[in-house]
């Protein structure tokens, strides 16, 4: 047959390898320029608010994500036990995500609202105490280092260079913001016109006078998976 022709002539054979992986490759990668975003936009998804940033950052720099992923696979063991299988635009504002390739705890992509903050506060204090086989690290730092976010501000500035839609007014008011999520009893109109009714101002950390690591790491968990209302979520037909 003709592919004999190919198969006895070396040289002829490179250049019908090159031919194809081209053709292969001008298939994969042409879409890519004509379409605005590969990630499909769910409603609900939107960027951090400046506390729970902090607290990203925060869960950045003590290396949860060694022991933790965020990334729930479609597969019916993760599903049944996680909760719905992650959807690319859960991470679209993170930078770096944090799906991660390890678990030595279980996955938090959907950790939010699963314990009260008090449980958060006793777990990260001493793990052991709230689930005695635990082999998580003790972080009892947290609840006693005071929150440092004088740079709050920039902070957003740099994520809006990254791409997330952060507005001029949220970057101004990114400090006030931080502290009244923090302040179960402050005016929290502005933070909600800016990240939704659904954000809650409590006391993260249960230590009402001062604003510490604690508030912002415990923020930052209790609103991971919390942002899509999977009852009412269709995946967008092709
Ligand atoms: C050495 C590995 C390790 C590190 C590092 C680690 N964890 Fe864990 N984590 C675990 C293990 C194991 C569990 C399951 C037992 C438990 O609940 O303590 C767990 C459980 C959790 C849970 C409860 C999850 C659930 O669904 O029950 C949360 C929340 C959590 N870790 C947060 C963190 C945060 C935040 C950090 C970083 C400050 C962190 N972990 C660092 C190992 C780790």
């Amino acid at each position: 047959m003709n592919h004999a022709i190919f198969e006895k002539n070396i040289p002829l054979m490179g250049i019908g390898i090159i031919l194809v992986t081209i053709i292969g490759a001008l298939v994969e990668i042409v879409p890519l320029f004509y379409i605005d975003s590969t990630i499909e936009k769910v409603e609900g998804v939107r960027p951090y608010t400046p506390l729970e940033l902090k607290g990203r950052d925060i869960y950045i720099r003590e290396g949860c994500y060694n022991c933790h992923s965020q990334m729930i696979r479609p597969f019916r063991d993760e599903v049944e036990r996680y909760g719905h299988y992650s959807l690319a635009a859960e991470s679209m504002y993170d930078h770096p995500f944090q799906w991660g390739s390890k678990r030595t705890g279980p996955d938090l992509a959907r950790v939010g609202g699963k314990y009260s903050n008090l449980w958060h506060q006793n777990h990260m204090r001493g793990p052991r105490t709230v689930v005695p086989e635990s082999v998580m690290p003790n972080y009892p730092w947290l609840e006693k280092n005071l929150l440092a976010y004088d740079d709050i501000g920039t902070r957003l500035a740099v994520m809006k260079k990254l791409g997330v839609p952060y507005s001029d007014a949220a970057i101004a008011a990114a400090k006030a913001d931080l502290e009244t999520q923090a302040n179960p009893a402050a005016d929290g109109r502005g933070l909600h016109e800016r990240y939704g009714a659904k954000v809650t101002q409590e006391d993260f950390d249960g230590q009402p006078d001062r604003i510490t690591e604690l508030d912002a790491l415990v923020a930052y968990l209790q609103m991971l998976g919390r942002q899509i209302d999977f009852s009412t979520y269709r995946a967008q037909a092709r």
